[in-house]
């Protein structure tokens, strides 16, 4: 069984060890409920660290990024089962700190990027990209990886981090992994596990509505009001959906296009029921 650290000192203790052996260092931060696309993050972090490598996968359910009201509380929490597959997976210690450990008093100091969080998730998760990017660069001083992995599902993050990395200096590279999905399109996501039966069978009509976007632009559509309105129409009869937003924005600064003669991102928001599923494509 992969070891369990839960105090910063203890990882920072095993990280050293690592780094003075002259290993490559890689961080995988996660909020646990693990599923295959967390594995596969893992799986990238060991391939870039080389079999010799340290990767470092983080399970840390992080509160200053839930909103009043959001799932904070009945987050999936599942320690034993992420442990195995991290494991599996190819990790050497997961990093498993109680809140306490992580916020020993009110934190005062927060990291905020500007712009990247105006748009999509930003405007409806008020403080959630502050969260975000506070407790993540905390991972990154506690590991000081060579390498972090985040996932393309969750893009708009994963732009707000490298923005994070590059503008603060903070050392070691930001690498993406590809979005994994269930047979039927669905992207996984620990809130899956929150889908009843006809919310998961009306799910996956959220990635058939992106292809579908991504086929109109394949035929050439570069209108990108057009092609919010057709995502728009798709989204609305999926049954029981409820579009919090589906927006094409440019895909490196997350503000609206009008037309798209840049890489764009097509990004959407659907409540099923109490559950909030995200989900991208991206068109270049
Ligand atoms: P969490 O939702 O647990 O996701 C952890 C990492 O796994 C993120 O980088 C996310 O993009 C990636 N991921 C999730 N589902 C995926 C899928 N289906 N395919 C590929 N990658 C996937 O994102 C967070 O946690 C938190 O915000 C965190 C960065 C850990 C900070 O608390």
């Amino acid at each position: 069984m992969v070891p369990v650290a839960e105090t910063i000192a203890a990882t920072r203790a095993a990280v050293a060890a690592a780094r003075s052996a002259g290993r490559v260092v890689a961080l995988v931060p996660t909020m646990g409920a693990l599923h295959a696309g967390h594995a596969e993050l893992v799986r990238v972090a060991r391939r870039l660290a080389g079999p010799l490598g340290c990767v470092v996968a983080s399970v840390f359910v992080n509160p200053t990024q839930f909103g009043p009201g959001e799932d904070f509380d009945r987050y999936p929490r599942a320690l034993e089962a992420d442990r195995r597959l991290c494991g599996e997976a190819g990790a050497d210690l997961v990093f498993h700190p109680s809140v306490a450990e992580m916020y020993p008093g009110r934190p005062v100091a927060y990291v905020d990027v500007s712009e990247l969080g105006d748009h999509l998730c930003g405007p409806s998760r008020p403080g959630h990209f502050r969260g975000v990017c506070t407790v993540v660069l905390k991972l990154l001083n506690i590991v000081q990886p060579d390498l972090s992995v985040f996932g393309a599902k969750d893009a708009q993050q994963v732009r707000i981090l490298r923005r994070m990395v590059a503008d603060l200096d903070v050392p070691g590279r930001v690498e993406v992994a590809p979005t994994v999905r269930e047979a039927d399109g669905l992207a996984m996501s620990s809130r899956n596990a929150y889908l009843k039966s006809d919310e998961r069978a009306a799910a996956p009509g959220i990635y058939a509505a992106l292809l579908a976007t991504r086929d109109r632009y394949a035929r050439g559509e570069r209108d990108a009001a057009r092609l919010e309105a057709a995502l728009r129409a798709d989204l609305a009869a999926i049954p029981g959906a409820r579009v919090d937003y589906a927006s094409v924005v440019d895909d490196e600064t997350m503000q609206p296009v009008a037309r798209l003669d840049r890489p764009a991102l097509v990004a959407v928001a659907v409540s099923l029921g109490r559950t909030r599923l995200i989900d991208n494509v991206t068109l270049s």
